[in-house]
C-alpha cells in the first residue's frame, strides 16, 4: 500500500478543511454545541439535552461513529485534528490567527491546551516525512535516504517539545484541571462513572469507552513504531487500545510501520545510522520526559491541592467531587504508565559496540 494513503495529507494526521458545520436537519445540534459553554455555565445543558435527546442523539452519533470506524464518544481527532480554522482564511498556520470550531469550558485553558496539541501535531509532519522516507529507503537499501529520513525526525521530535512549551503560556492550570478536562472524561476506567453509560434507543446494555486524550494521537505511535520502541505490557495494551479511538487509516498506518522489516537491524552495522537512530530515540525520551512535567504541573499537583482543599471542608463531598481525580482522562494512572512509557523508549537506545 502506498505509503500517502494512509488518510494523511500535507498537514500529517491533522484534517486540512474541518467542516465547519451539518445539514439543515441537524442545526439543532450545532446550536446546542455553538452555546455549550454558556449552557453548562448557566446550568442549562442537561435539561435543553433532555428535551430532544438523548435517544435522537445516541443513535445517530452510533451510527455516524460506526461508518467512521471510530467510538461513539468525543475523541483527540474530534477535538484537535478537526476542530480548527483560521481567522484569516488567508493569513499564516500560528496560534495567534487560529481558533476552535466548536469549545469546551475552560476559557483560554480550553483554546490554548486544544490548539498547542495540534501545533505540537503540526510539529511531527516533518517527522512523518521522515518516517516515510526511511521507509522508502529501507526498501531501497539507500543508507543516505535512510540516515536523511533519521535526522528529519530528531529534528521533528525536537521540535514537538519546543512547541509543547506553549502550553506553560497558555493553559491554566485550574482552569486546566478544575474545569476543561471533566469535559473530556470517559465512561472506562474512570471512578466517577464507573458503570459506563446506557446509548438510549442503540443497546440497553451500557457501554464502556475512554475519554479525550492525546494518547489518541498517532504522531508519537508512529515514531514509537519505526523506532521499535517495546513497551512493557500493560502499557503497549493501553496504547495498543488507543488505536481504536484513532481515524482508521492512522491505525493502519501504525500498525504497517510495526511490521517488518525492522529498522533497528539495519542501523546496527552503521555507525552514521546507528548513532542517528539513537538521537531519534534519545529526542523521543526526552519529549516523555518533559511530558510528565507537564502532567504534573497540570494534573498531579492541582489534584493534590484540590484533595487537601476537600479534606478540609466537610461540605464539599470529601473528595469525590467531579474534577478531584487524577486518573487521566483517558484511564491510566498518569505517573506510573507515563514513567513506563519513557523508560522503554530510554531502553530502546542501541548501546555502542
Ligand atoms: C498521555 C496528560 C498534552 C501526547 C497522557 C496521559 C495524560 C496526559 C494524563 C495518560 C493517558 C490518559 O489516561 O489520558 C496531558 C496533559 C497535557 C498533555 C495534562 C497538557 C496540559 C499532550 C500533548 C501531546 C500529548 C500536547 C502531543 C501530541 C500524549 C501521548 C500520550 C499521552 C502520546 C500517550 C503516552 C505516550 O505515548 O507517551 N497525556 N497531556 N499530550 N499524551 Fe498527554
Ligand atoms: N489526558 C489528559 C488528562 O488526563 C487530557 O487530563
Amino acid at each position: 500500500r502506498d505509503m500517502y494513503s494512509f488518510d494523511i495529507s500535507q498537514l500529517g494526521f491533522v484534517l486540512t478543511e474541518p467542516l465547519m458545520d451539518l445539514p439543515e436537519h441537524y442545526q439543532i445540534w450545532m446550536e446546542i454545541a455553538h452555546n455549550i459553554c454558556h449552557l453548562i455555565n448557566t446550568h442549562q445543558l442537561r435539561s435543553v439535552v433532555q428535551k430532544r435527546l438523548p435517544k435522537a442523539l445516541a443513535v445517530p452519533f452510533t451510527l455516524v461513529s460506526r461508518k467512521l470506524d471510530l467510538p461513539a464518544i468525543l475523541t483527540y481527532s474530534d477535538c484537535v485534528l478537526a476542530n480548527w480554522r483560521l481567522k484569516d482564511p488567508a493569513g499564516d498556520l500560528e496560534l495567534k490567527n487560529m481558533d476552535l470550531i466548536l469549545n469546551f469550558p475552560g476559557n483560554e485553558s480550553c483554546r490554548g491546551f486544544l490548539l498547542v496539541s495540534w501545533i505540537v501535531e503540526k510539529a511531527a509532519v516533518c517527522g512523518l516525512k521522515g518516517i516515510l522516507a526511511v521507509r522508502m529507503a529501507m526498501e531501497e537499501h539507500d543508507e543516505t535516504g535512510l540516515l536523511k529520513g533519521l535526522n528529519e525526525i530528531a529534528a521533528s521530535l525536537k521540535q514537538m517539545k519546543k512547541e509543547f512549551n506553549l502550553m506553560h503560556e497558555h493553559v491554566n492550570p485550574t482552569e486546566f484541571f478544575g474545569t476543561l478536562r471533566i469535559f473530556f472524561s470517559g465512561w472506562k476506567d474512570n471512578p466517577q462513572l464507573p458503570n459506563g453509560l446506557v446509548y438510549e434507543g442503540v443497546n440497553d446494555e451500557p457501554v464502556y469507552l475512554s475519554g479525550c486524550s492525546a494518547a489518541q494521537s498517532s504522531a508519537v505511535q508512529s515514531f514509537d513504531a519505526i523506532l521499535g520502541v517495546q513497551h512493557e505490557e500493560k502499557s503497549a495494551a493501553f496504547l495498543r487500545r488507543m488505536r481504536l479511538y484513532m481515524p482508521p487509516g492512522h491505525k493502519q498506518l501504525i500498525e504497517t510501520l510495526c511490521a517488518p522489516p525492522r529498522l533497528r537491524d539495519l542501523v546496527v552495522p552503521s555507525p552514521p545510522l546507528h548513532q542517528a537512530y539513537n538521537a531519534c530515540v534519545s529526542a523521543l525520551e526526552d519529549l516523555r520526559t518533559f511530558h510528565l512535567c507537564v502532567v504534573a504541573k497540570f494534573i498531579i499537583i492541582p489534584g493534590g491541592q484540590a484533595r487537601a482543599t476537600a479534606g478540609r471542608c466537610p461540605l464539599s463531598g470529601g473528595g469525590s467531587g467531579l474534577g478531584l481525580d487524577s486518573t487521566g482522562t483517558g484511564g491510566s494512572n498518569p505517573m506510573l504508565f507515563l514513567k513506563s512509557v519513557r523508560d522503554a523508549t530510554h531502553n530502546a537506545l542501541i548501546p555502542c559496540p
